[in-house]
Parts: C-alpha cells; sequence; structure tokens
C-alpha cells in the first residue's frame, strides 16, 4: 500500500521514513549528551552558599556575607541593619527604595547586592551632618511639608538629590518628568517639587 502524502517515485523516501530517521538522529545526540554527563565530576560547590560581600555605606566599608540573590535593599534593611531605605513595591515601580549608588540614583529593589562589591552606596541615613543639621533636601522637604505619612520620603529625597545633581531640576515641568518614578501615596506632589525647587538653589550656592 502506498503511504498517504508519500511520494515513491523520488528515491524510495517516504515520509515516514523521514520522520523515524529525524527521530533517530534526535535522540542519538541526546544519549550521546546523557553518557556524557554521566562521566562530568559533580559541581560541588553550592549556589546558596553566602557570598562575602563590602558595601561602602555611608562612607563605611560594611563587610556582609549574602546569598548572590540578595537585594540590595534586603542588605540594607535585613543584613546592615539600616532601615531608613523603605521597601514598597519591591519590583521596581514605586521608588519607595532609592538610593544613591556611586552618586547615580538606583532602585535598591532591583539591584543585586552581590554586583555591587566595592561600590558607595548613599542612604537617607547618611545625609544629615555629624552635628544633626540636614541636608538641604531634607530641610527643604520639613520647610515645605513634603510629606504626610511620610513612607515614600526616604526614596523622594534620595532621588531628589539624584535628579538636581543630573541637572533635570530646572523647572518645574522637569522636576515632575524626573521624578516621576517616585510615587507618593499622600498625593504630596505639589510640596515635593516646591521643596525641590528651593534646596536645588542651596544646593547650587554650597
Ligand atoms: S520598592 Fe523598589 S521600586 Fe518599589
Ligand atoms: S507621604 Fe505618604 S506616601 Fe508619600
Amino acid at each position: 500500500m502506498v503511504e498517504k502524502n508519500s511520494d515513491p517515485d523520488t528515491s524510495g523516501f517516504t515520509r515516514r521514513s523521514f520522520l523515524t530517521g529525524s527521530a533517530v538522529s534526535a535522540v542519538a545526540p541526546l544519549a550521546a549528551g546523557a553518557a556524557q554527563a554521566q562521566e562530568m565530576p559533580a559541581f560541588e560547590a553550592d549556589p546558596r552558599a553566602p557570598l562575602p560581600v563590602t558595601l561602602i555605606i555611608n562612607k563605611r566599608p560594611v563587610r556582609l556575607q549574602l546569598d548572590a540573590r540578595t537585594s540590595l535593599l534586603d542588605a540594607l534593611r535585613q543584613h546592615a541593619g539600616m532601615a531608613g531605605t523603605k521597601k514598597g513595591c519591591d519590583h521596581g515601580q514605586c521608588g519607595a527604595c532609592s538610593v544613591l549608588v556611586d552618586g547615580v540614583r538606583q532602585l535598591s529593589c532591583m539591584s543585586f547586592a552581590v554586583m555591587l562589591d566595592g561600590h558607595e552606596i548613599e542612604t537617607i541615613e547618611g545625609l544629615a551632618a555629624p552635628g544633626g543639621t540636614l541636608h538641604p533636601m531634607q530641610q527643604a522637604f520639613v520647610d515645605h511639608d513634603a510629606f504626610q505619612c511620610g513612607y515614600c520620603t526616604p526614596g523622594q529625597i534620595m532621588s531628589a538629590i539624584g535628579c538636581v545633581n543630573e541637572g533635570h531640576a530646572e523647572t518645574d515641568d522637569d522636576i515632575r518628568e524626573y521624578m516621576s518614578g517616585n510615587l507618593c501615596r499622600c498625593a504630596a506632589y505639589p510640596n515635593i517639587v516646591a521643596a525641590i525647587r528651593q534646596a536645588r538653589d542651596e544646593m547650587k550656592e554650597a
């Protein structure tokens, strides 16, 4: 019987024989790979084993042992004992976890701590002078009542400092645009813009 869809006139090569041959040739490398895998020595390092990491937090080296999957946010809050940086969404959508890394604002929930070994991290705890004098951005937030519950405020302030340093705070529109990654559930936005405007001018004079 001639097989349906086969073409017996083309060197006797049927669809069934092609498929059978393909299956055999596909299985052969798998079998070879399995045999090779059995011969390979076991990988002994435990991928969950803690790794040594040194973060320079607010100019002080902090040595930690961290699972490679630990975010910078969790490293700060749960391992370095610095809970000033807040966890809102934990997946890059609210800005509550903003810190400065080597002077550039970054979402700490989206950064693996082990990738920042030896880098400079600046958090809200490091802004005030040793005598307690507030950073101009902190003082401006106080002066303008730029918060209500305060949960978003550490992230707002760190992000605002980054925004000014980037030169993205020259106009109110710029401030609104470049601070749009920092959400405030209390909607203190007009006061936040006013605070950044004040701090921008003071930071320029400093
Ligand atoms: S906690 Fe990082 S962006 Fe929301
Ligand atoms: S002050 Fe409450 S979320 Fe911003």
